[in-house]
């Protein structure tokens, strides 16, 4: 299967910044064919980085969005608002669990919203260090998953993609050791029941932690690995193109 690298840009660039980034990106991933290449940048950017790669093969998502379509609720951005404007919505960022409060609960509703405004969710699980250290990292990232797999139906399965991004991983710490990550996603893949068994196959689970155009071909290379979530090498052209341009030899 062709992979998937998405750029996630976290509270970095602002309009202007972003808006050269874009433009960058444009130029060096114009012969991309095989690879799908989906950038994140800030809610802020979204509007004009959507006009900006309309007529490019670069997709748009977000960081992030609430469950309900409008209303009081000050501050959050709705999936109705990003719909037409992004394909694809990150939730669960262990940032966002870690320093916002984030529950499975509200992350499982998120998905669902995600879903019925016709967008792809990236669901990010993963494991705190003491988890790791303590031997109970899968419990951890399962209870996550089935966090989400209890909201989802069949016919959902084949539209979210999940990503594994151990929490100790993600820079500026080290990144997982890609057999580390292949056994998860082994496990996440696992814990897939077989309710979704014609889904399964298809069901894309990405790594993110750490990863730079330096160590991104030790994931790419494995096929249990459907792409990669990419932070801090998002942010430079270069790095992510060059990331880009690696996944591009793979299939
Ligand atoms: P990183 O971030 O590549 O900077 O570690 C990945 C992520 O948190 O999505």
């Amino acid at each position: 299967m062709n992979k998937i690298i998405i750029g996630n840009w976290k509270m970095n660039k602002t309009v202007p910044e972003s808006t050269v980034l874009v433009e960058k990106l444009k130029k060096d991933l114009s012969g991309i064919k095989k690879t799908t290449v989906v950038v994140c940048p800030p809610f802020t950017s979204l509007y004009l980085a959507a006009k900006e790669l309309k007529e490019t093969d670069i997709k748009l998502g977000a960081q992030n969005c609430y469950f309900e379509e409008k209303g009081a609720f000050t501050g959050e951005v709705s999936p109705l608002m990003l719909k037409g404007m992004c394909q694809y919505v990150i939730l669960g960022h262990s940032e966002r669990r870690i320093h916002l409060g984030e529950t499975d609960k509200d992350i499982a509703k998120k998905t669902i919203a995600v879903l019925r405004n016709d967008m792809i969710p990236i669901v990010c699980v993963g494991d705190t260090l003491p988890e790791n250290q303590g031997g109970f990292a899968k419990r951890a990232v399962i209870s996550q998953i089935e966090a989400v797999l209890s909201v989802l139906t069949a016919d959902d399965m084949k539209k979210v993609i999940f990503a594994y991004e151990p929490i100790w991983a993600i820079s500026p710490n080290k990144p997982c050791d890609p057999r580390k990550a292949k056994q998860m996603i082994g496990y996440i893949r696992k814990a897939i029941p077989d309710f979704y068994l014609e889904s399964l196959k298809g069901v894309m689970v990405l790594y993110g932690g750490s990863v730079d155009s330096y160590d991104c071909q030790d994931y790419l290379n494995l096929p249990e690995i459907s792409g990669l979530l990419v932070g801090a090498a998002s942010l430079d052209h270069q790095e992510f193109s060059s990331i880009i341009k690696k996944a591009e030899g793979k299939r």
